[in-house]
């Protein structure tokens, strides 16, 4: 039996979608390929709504979060974190060698525009890194007012953040919010394996990273951005399962229209508020920072979650235990990607089953 997974990636990918990795394979260095490249290049400006370049990286999510470290930091990084994944750029810049300061909050709550400039006045920092959602916690940080803020007092730092988790789910404007490099992963709200990641770069972030040295090589934002412009090629060889699979789907998301993507996010979330709030807790007690893509939910009926997994898997489901320090005091649920409301009620009522939970008539 397929079991349909509502963990935070990877997520269930459409068997049509799927099917588009079979394709036969095409020289990379050829026309088609060009074309290929290009095109997905433009569906991705309009999914990042923005008019600057949308690289891709044959690597999931991290290896753009190390190339972007390396790319764009001469000074020293200001490292945002409010969980698991704030906490991994941190690594990320220390195992390079990158000089970075780490500013962490308490696992649930968010960052506000003025924890972050206070942060940034006491440091010479020409890069800060924030996650968008942080999938750790179900935190959506307010990044558009953030970055209005850095942007009145520290303009010239470079901003990165990582949408892995919710590109594609939420309403993230790179341009309108000023955004320099803006990453995203395949296996979360596009639907897709993983396996590719994208980022767009402003151009004065390029230009930046220009002037640095060691950035590395694999990663490094300027060759893939050159081979980019050249030639819509990329400098290695690509994962062409992947993007004749993204052509596809990247037309599927525009048909359905980012809005209303957004909002059968919404919906989906607000289903499985609902069901957490009326039988445990929500992690994330700011309404405002409540992610659309994924729960966190307190486990305050200290429920097994791996026996609460066995049973769900038997049902055709499977949901995640919290991250790290979390792992039994809460659990996850994602809404990503391609699911609908018939789906996400078929998981929260076998889990009502499972729990023998009381339902209201
Ligand atoms: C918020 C966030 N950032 C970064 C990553 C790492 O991305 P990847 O697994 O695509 O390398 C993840 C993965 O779950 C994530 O959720």
């Amino acid at each position: 039996m397929h079991t349909k997974l509502f963990i935070p990636g990877p997520v269930d990918v459409r068997k049509d979608v799927l099917n588009k990795m079979a394709n036969p394979q095409i020289g990379h260095r050829g026309k088609e390929a060009s074309e290929l490249q290009e095109r997905i290049e433009e569906k991705l400006k309009v999914v990042f709504k923005t008019k600057n370049h949308v690289l891709i990286s044959t690597s999931s999510g991290s290896g753009l979060m190390e190339g972007a470290i390396r790319s764009f930091t001469k000074k020293r990084a200001a490292v945002f974190s409010c969980g698991a994944f704030g906490d991994k750029f941190y690594k990320i810049c220390t195992a390079n060698g990158v000089p970075a300061d780490v500013c962490k909050i308490e696992m649930g709550k968010g960052f506000s525009p003025q924890e972050v400039i206070d942060f940034l006045n006491k440091g010479d920092y020409d890069l800060l890194t924030l996650q968008h959602n942080e999938t750790s916690t179900g935190v959506t940080n307010p990044i558009g007012e953030i970055i209005a803020s850095v942007k009145e007092w520290h303009p010239e730092i470079i901003i990165v953040v990582d949408a892995v988790s919710s590109l594609g789910g939420m309403d993230i404007p790179a341009d309108d919010w000023g955004i320099d490099v803006l990453i995203t992963s395949s296996q979360k709200c596009i639907g897709l394996p993983a396996g590719i990641s994208f980022a767009s770069i402003s151009e004065r972030a390029i230009e930046k990273a220009r002037g640095i040295e060691n950035r590395g090589l694999y990663f490094d934002y300027v060759t893939l951005y050159d081979f980019n412009l050249e030639k819509h090629q990329y400098p290695s060889t690509p994962t062409l399962p992947h993007m004749f699979a993204l052509d596809y789907q990247l037309d599927r998301i525009l048909e359905e229209g980012l809005e209303n993507r957004y909002a059968r996010h919404r919906a989906l979330a607000d289903m499985v508020r609902e069901f957490a709030e009326k039988y445990f807790k929500l992690f994330v007690e700011d309404e405002k920072l409540r992610s659309d893509t994924v729960t966190c939910i307190a486990n305050t009926r200290n429920i097994d979650i791996g026996e609460l997994n066995k049973k769900l898997t038997e049902r055709g489901y499977i949901i995640s235990n919290g991250y790290k320090a979390l792992k039994d005091i809460t659990f996850r649920i994602s809404h990503m990607a391609d699911y609908t409301e018939e789906d996400v009620r078929g998981l929260l009522d076998a889990m009502i089953e499972v729990l023998g939970l009381e339902v209201d008539d």
